[in-house]
């Protein structure tokens, strides 16, 4: 591993209403503390849906929980007559830390361009929270271009024309591991992790590079992610359905151990 901290992130998607996310996070927090799990070392995001953030954050404070909460999508726009969009202002406010951006359900699912993910990519620098900026290639571009070179387009194009870059953070997300029970091998993982990284150093700077966290994410489960965060390319992981599971999400956070639950 490098001395960049691991990020272990839990993307809830559309699952959980507030009382069940209320309930996973106090099992959670329960299950860590009773293996002595050390935030320092490994921190420990969940990224429930809007209508939980309020509860979740509650709960954190009230009993002095040490995870973080970060948000599945925020809107380009800060205030307005913008029907139905979540400003980064009110996430904020929520003590919300980092924000998902161009996941790729939001590219197909919901037509997100390169253009509007730039934009929450400002949106969030602007408000102060760090956006999780995810890339990843189809299969059919794995096939004619190889796995680097979508995400680094990707890359490119969430980076290009901000006044200032604040703190952010990549997610690698090959989309035909999404959801589907097929990963990727560390060593993929670990050769996209390094060329997101050298793309970083050239749009941005060495030293951002080196700060730079890049997660896996694609079909993380406790018993896979060892392999993964092996490599002092890969800096954490972002993970959907494993996290919805206390067992599995706690073995993830544990991959140090290489202990599943
Ligand atoms: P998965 O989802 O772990 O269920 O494959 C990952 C993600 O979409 O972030």
């Amino acid at each position: 591993m490098s001395d960049r901290k691991p990020l272990i992130a839990g993307n809830w998607k559309m699952n959980l209403d507030h009382q069940q996310g209320i309930a996973l996070v106090q099992k959670l927090a329960w299950t860590l503390k009773d293996v002595n799990h050390d935030y320092d070392k490994v921190e420990v995001a969940v990224l429930p849906p809007f209508t939980d953030l309020r509860s979740v954050q509650t709960l954190i404070d009230a009993d002095k929980l040490q995870f973080v909460i970060g948000a599945q999508d925020l809107s380009k726009f800060d205030s307005g007559a913008y029907t139905g969009e979540v400003s980064a202002q009110f996430l904020n406010k929520l003590d919300v830390k980092y924000v998902l951006v161009g996941h790729s359900e939001r590219r197909t699912l919901h037509n997100e361009d390169g253009d509007v993910i730039q934009a929450k990519v400002a949106a969030a620098f602007r408000n102060n929270l760090i956006p999780v900026i995810c890339v990843g290639e189809t299969l059919e571009e794995l096939e004619q271009q190889g796995a680097a070179a979508v995400p680094i387009q990707q890359l490119e194009k969430a980076l290009e024309g901000h006044k200032e870059i604040g703190e952010f953070v990549v997610a690698y997300e090959p989309v035909w591991a999404i959801g589907t029970g097929k990963v990727a091998t560390a060593e993929q993982a670990a050769e996209v992790a390094k060329k997101l990284r050298s793309s970083i150093s050239e749009l941005v700077s060495d030293e951002v590079a080196q700060v730079t966290r890049i997660l896996y994410g694609g079909s993380v489960k406790s018993a896979n992610v060892a392999g993964f965060l092996a490599s002092e390319e890969v800096d954490g992981v972002l993970v959907g359905g494993a996290s919805l599971d206390v067992g599995e999400f706690t073995g993830i956070c544990r991959f140090q151990k290489h202990v599943s639950l």
